[in-house]
C-alpha cells in the first residue's frame, strides 16, 4: 500500500478527457488513474501540436470551455498534465507557457545493492531499504517512484550510491541488465538513468592492471563499457563519479588531474550525448588535528579552480552547495562563484543527515533558495522503501520541493510548500505551515549554534556531541576553548578561505562586523563575550536560541495534536512519534550545548535557566 503522497487517485473522478496523439500510453494511464473518462465534449484536452515549447514544455489554457494542454512531445504532455492535477480548482486563465528553467533536474540515490556492514542498503537513507535493489523489490513501486518524480519535474536519477564498493562496479559489467530493467520503468516518465562508477573499474571489472586516466588501453577499456552500456540504455545519461574522495580511487594515484580523469569518461560517453557529473567532494579526511594551517573548507576550491576552462564539454562538475558537507547553514561554495568556464552543477541534500534524519520535521526549500545560482541542480534522494517513501511523512515535501525548485527556481519556499499540503493534507493546511514554514530555522536554534556546524555522534551524525569530531582527522573543528569559539578562516589572521570568494563577499566575510551572524563562527574565532550584530553576546545567543528552540518543538509537538481525524490515522500517528523523538533530541541538544558552554566559558545565563 503506498501511502500519501502528491497525486492521489482519483482527485478529478468523472471528468471527461480528449487525448490527442501518438505515444500517450503513460499519459492516458495517468488521466484514467486522477478519474478521468474519455469523452467529448471534454473538461480536458490534451494535444500534442508543434507549440514551440521544446521537448519538455507546454501550453496551458481554456478552449470551448474546457482547459487545453498542447505540448511539442509526450513528456512535455506529461508535464503539462500533471500541472493541471497541481492547479487543482485553481483558475487556469490566459494562454500560460511553460518549460523547465534547466535542462536536467537530477536526484543522486546514494543506494547500494549490497546491505553496506555501517552504513546500510542506503548510506544515509532514513527511509528504509532500497528502492531499485531491496531483494524481492516491487517494480511496481520503481513505477510509483517514477510518477511521483516526473509530477515534481524530475527528468534524471543515478542509481547506485557515490561510494562503488565491489558489488556495484559491476552494475557497469556483469549486472548491466539489472540498471536497463529499471531504466525501461521509469523511461515513459522522461526519467534517464545515471550510473555511479568507480574510477578504477577496469582494475575491479575489467582485470586491468591500471586506471590510469592516459593509458590508452585503459581509455579503451572505458570505451567498449560505455558502448554496451548504450547498447542496451539507448537514452543513458551518463556517469557520476566520485574520485580521490574518502577512500574512492581516482586520477592522484597516476599523477593525472581530474580533468584528466574526467575527461577520459566525457570522451566515452560523448558520442551517444551523454555526460559525466563529476564530483568536488575533494579533501583530506585523514588530516592531523594538530594541524591549524589545513582548511577542509579550501580543499575543494584549491584542487578545481585552477583546472577551470580545462574540463570538456559534457563534463558537468557537481559541486556540495557549502564548502564543507551538507551542514544546516553554510556559505555557499566559493566554486559556484569562481569557475565560469566549467559546468556546474549543485549539489543539495535532500537526505536529512545532518538535519535531523528524517525524524525531525524540517523543511530545507527555504535554506536551497538561498543558494541557488543558476547552475544546474542536483541532490541527494531521500526516498526509500518504507510505505511513507520518506519516513518521515512530513519530509516528502522535501522531495517534493527539489523538482519543484529545480523546474522552476522563481517559486518561493513557501508557495512551494503550499502546493505540496494541498495535494497531501489540504485539511491540515494551517497546522502544517505552523509546523513546517520555519522547521529549518528551528532546527539550526537548538544545534550547533552560528555557522560552526559539527557537534553531531561521530560516524552515525545523529545527536549532539560537541566534542565528537573535535580530535579526529576529518578537519571539522570549532576550536572551542575557555575564551571563545570558531574557526579564523581570514586572510589576514586565519586559512585565508574568505580569500577564495569575489567581492563583496571576500570582504563581507573578512571582517566581524559584516559577517553575517549566523555564519560568525564559521568565519571568525571570536571570544564568548563578542556582540553580534543582533545586539546579543556570543554565548547568549547560544543560551537563547537553545532554549527557544527546543520550546519550540515543544509547540510544535502539541499543535499537531490538533490535526488529528485531518489527516489519515496512519499518517497523524507516525508523525506524533517522531515529534515525540524530535522534542527528546531537541532537548538532549540543547542541554549538551548550553552545560557545554557554561563549563568552558564560565559565563552564566542572564535568565538564570537552568544548565546542567
Ligand atoms: C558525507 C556523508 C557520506 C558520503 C559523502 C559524500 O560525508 O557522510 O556518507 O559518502 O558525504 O557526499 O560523498
Amino acid at each position: 500500500m503506498i501511502h500519501h503522497a502528491w497525486l492521489r487517485p482519483g482527485m478529478w473522478a468523472g471528468r471527461r478527457v480528449r487525448i490527442v496523439g501518438d505515444g500517450l500510453e503513460v499519459v492516458r494511464e495517468e488521466a484514467a488513474r486522477a478519474g478521468f473518462v474519455p469523452g467529448d465534449p471534454a473538461d480536458l484536452v490534451l494535444a500534442i501540436e508543434d507549440v514551440g515549447t521544446g521537448p519538455e514544455g507546454f501550453r496551458l489554457g481554456r478552449r470551448n470551455g474546457g482547459i487545453a494542454v498542447s505540448a511539442g512531445a509526450p513528456a512535455g504532455l506529461l508535464y503539462g498534465f500533471f500541472e493541471v492535477l497541481r492547479r487543482g480548482e485553481r483558475p487556469i486563465g490566459a494562454d500560460e507557457e511553460h518549460r523547465p528553467a534547466r535542462e536536467r533536474r537530477m536526484l543522486d540515490h546514494w543506494d547500494n545493492v549490497d546491505v553496506h556492514p555501517v552504513m546500510g542498503q542506503v548510506e544515509r537513507g532514513y527511509s528504509g531499504g532500497s528502492l531499485f535493489w531491496s531483494p524481492g523489490r516491487d517494480i511496481g513501486r520503481v513505477r510509483d517512484y517514477a510518477r511521483l518524480l516526473a509530477a515534481t519535474g524530475i527528468n534524471a536519477i543515478t542509481v547506485n550510491n557515490v561510494n562503488v564498493h565491489a558489488a556495484e562496479t559491476r552494475l557497469l559489467t556483469e549486472r548491466l541488465d539489472e540498471v536497463a530493467a529499471i531504466a525501461d520503468v521509469v523511461r515513459p516518465f522522461g526519467i534517464r538513468v545515471h550510473l555511479s562508477v568507480n574510477f578504477a573499474a577496469p582494475m575491479v571489472a575489467g582485470g586491468l592492471s591500471s586506471a590510469d586516466p592516459l593509458d590508452d588501453v585503459v581509455r579503451e577499456w572505458w570505451k567498449e563499457a560505455t558502448a554496451r552500456v548504450l547498447g542496451l540504455i539507448p537514452d543513458f545519461g551518463g556517469y557520476l563519479v566520485k574520485a580521490d574522495s574518502e577512500g574512492q580511487p581516482g586520477p592522484f594515484e597516476y599523477r593525472r588531474t581530474h580533468a584528466d580523469g574526467a575527461n577520459m569518461l566525457a570522451e566515452a560517453l560523448e558520442p551517444y550525448g551523454a555526460v559525466v557529473h563529476w564530483r568536488a567532494f575533494v579533501y583530506d579526511h585523514r588530516q592531523d588535528w594538530r594541524d591549524r594551517s589545513t582548511d577542509r573548507a579550501r580543499a575543494a576550491y584549491d584542487h578545481f579552480a585552477p583546472l577551470d576552462g580545462q574540463f570538456r564539454d559534457n563534463v558537468i562538475l557537481q559541486v556540495k552547495h557549502g564548502p564543507m558537507d551538507f551542514q544546516v547553514r553554510e556559505p555557499l561554495s566559493p566554486i559556484l562563484l569562481g569557475m565560469p568556464r566549467t559546468r556546474l552543477a549543485t549539489e543539495l541534500q535532500i537526505t536529512q543527515e545532518y538535519t535531523g534524519q528524517q525524524r525531525h520535521v524540517c523543511y530545507l526549500a527555504p535554506m536551497w533558495t538561498g543558494v541557488l545560482t543558476g547552475t544546474d541542480l542536483v541532490a541527494v534522494s531521500n526516498a526509500g522503501d518504507d510505505p511513507f517513501w520518506t519516513g518521515h511523512p512530513l519530509a516528502q515535501a522535501n522531495l517534493y520541493a527539489f523538482g519543484r525548485l529545480a523546474w522552476n527556481p522563481a517559486l518561493t519556499a513557501e508557495q512551494v510548500l503550499d502546493e505540496w499540503i494541498g495535494l497531501t493534507f489540504p485539511r491540515a493546511r494551517e497546522i502544517l505551515h505552523d509546523l513546517m514554514d520555519d522547521s529549518w530555522r528551528t532546527y539550526e536554534r537548538y544545534t550547533a549554534p552560528l555557522g560552526v556546524g559539527w557537534m553531531v555522534r561521530p560516524g552515525h551524525h545523529y545527536g549532539p556531541d560537541v566534542d565528537g569530531y573535535e580530535y579526529t582527522p576529518w578537519g571539522t573543528y570549532h576550536f572551542a576553548d575557555r575564551d571563545g569559539i570558531g574557526v579564523d578562516r581570514t586572510r589576514a589572521t586565519g586559512t585565508g578561505f574568505t580569500g577564495q570568494y569575489p567581492e563583496p563577499w571576500a570582504s563581507l566575510y573578512e571582517s566581524r562586523d559584516s559577517c553575517p551572524d549566523e555564519l560568525l563562527l564559521f568565519f571568525h574565532h571570536v571570544p564568548y563575550t563578542h556582540v553580534l550584530q543582533s545586539g546579543v553576546t556570543v554565548i547568549q545567543h547560544i543560551y537563547d536560541t537553545r532554549f527557544a528552540g527546543a520550546a519550540r518543538v515543544a509547540a510544535m509537538r502539541l499543535r499537531w495534536r490538533d490535526a488529528d481525524g485531518l489527516v489519515e490515522a496512519g499518517v497523524h500517528e507516525r508523525v506524533a512519534e517522531r515529534l515525540d523523538e524530535q522534542l527528546r533530541s531537541a532537548e538532549e541538544w540543547r542541554d549538551q550545548v548550553n552545560t557545554y558552554f557554561l563549563r568552558k566559558s564560565g559565563i552564566p545565563d542572564r535568565h538564570g535557566r537552568r544548565i546542567f
